[in-house]
């Protein structure tokens, strides 16, 4: 089996059932992705309970004063997260701050976002990735069900594109993925499901065959 390139996005405050998401879902995901729900429901060591069956994207879209970005971002890596999310718009020293105190932890920042209402920062991505590359980003997060501009930031960059805004928000995975996504984040379609593996199995399929893959 091909990596998956799915990011799955357990948006629950129960943490018994986020852990036995997870582990039900196992190599049939690239990540879990942990947002606040989950964290503040309970504590932050959730991290570190998910990081021993699958890699941990923490979602917290940092967008403070650069100490304060330094210690969330040290909080997680320190739990062993793989990857972190973080806003742009907050300027050049505060996504530097995320990524400096990231170490090994991949950073991405958000360019470009997927809810109505959202025009604010997806007029100015061009700005924000400017922002984004000099602060030293790993990669980004653009939206799923905006075609054109997941187009336009794919254009602009060779890095890592994770895109929401598939299933619940109206986007397919395999036009995201023809768009220029390497992994979509899938979070309701999944974990709502009766059965969460098999409505991931079924996103595999398809993104594998919108990527002509084996
Ligand atoms: P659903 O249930 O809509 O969950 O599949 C999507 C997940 O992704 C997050 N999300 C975003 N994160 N930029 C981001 O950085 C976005 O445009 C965006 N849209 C959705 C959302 O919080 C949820 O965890």
């Amino acid at each position: 089996m091909s990596e998956s390139r799915l990011v799955v996005a357990l948006d629950i405050t129960d943490r018994e059932r986020a852990i036995r998401i997870a582990r039900s879902l196992g190599k049939n995901v690239f990540a879990i992705k942990i947002n606040w729900p989950l964290v503040l429901a309970g504590s932050g060591s959730v991290i570190g309970d998910i990081a021993k069956i699958s890699r941990v994207v923490c979602d917290f879209k940092i967008a403070d004063i650069p100490n304060t970005n330094s210690i969330i971002a040290r909080f997680a890596r320190d739990q062993g997260a793989w990857g972190i999310i973080s806003h742009s718009f907050t300027g050049l020293e505060s996504l530097r701050s995320v990524v400096e105190a990231s170490g090994d932890m991949k950073v991405f920042s958000v360019v470009a976002m997927s809810h109505p209402g959202a025009d604010l920062i997806n007029g100015n991505y061009e700005r924000l990735m400017d922002i984004s590359e000099r602060a030293g980003v790993y990669g980004y997060i653009a939206p799923g069900n905006r075609l054109s501009d997941l187009s336009k930031i794919r254009k602009r960059t060779m890095k890592m594109i994770m895109s929401p805004g598939i299933g619940s928000q109206g986007g397919k995975a395999a036009d995201a993925i023809k768009a220029g996504a390497d992994l979509v984040i899938v979070g309701r379609s999944i974990y709502e499901s009766a059965d969460p593996l098999a409505a991931a199995e079924a996103i595999n399929a398809e993104i594998a065959k919108a990527a002509d893959l084996p």
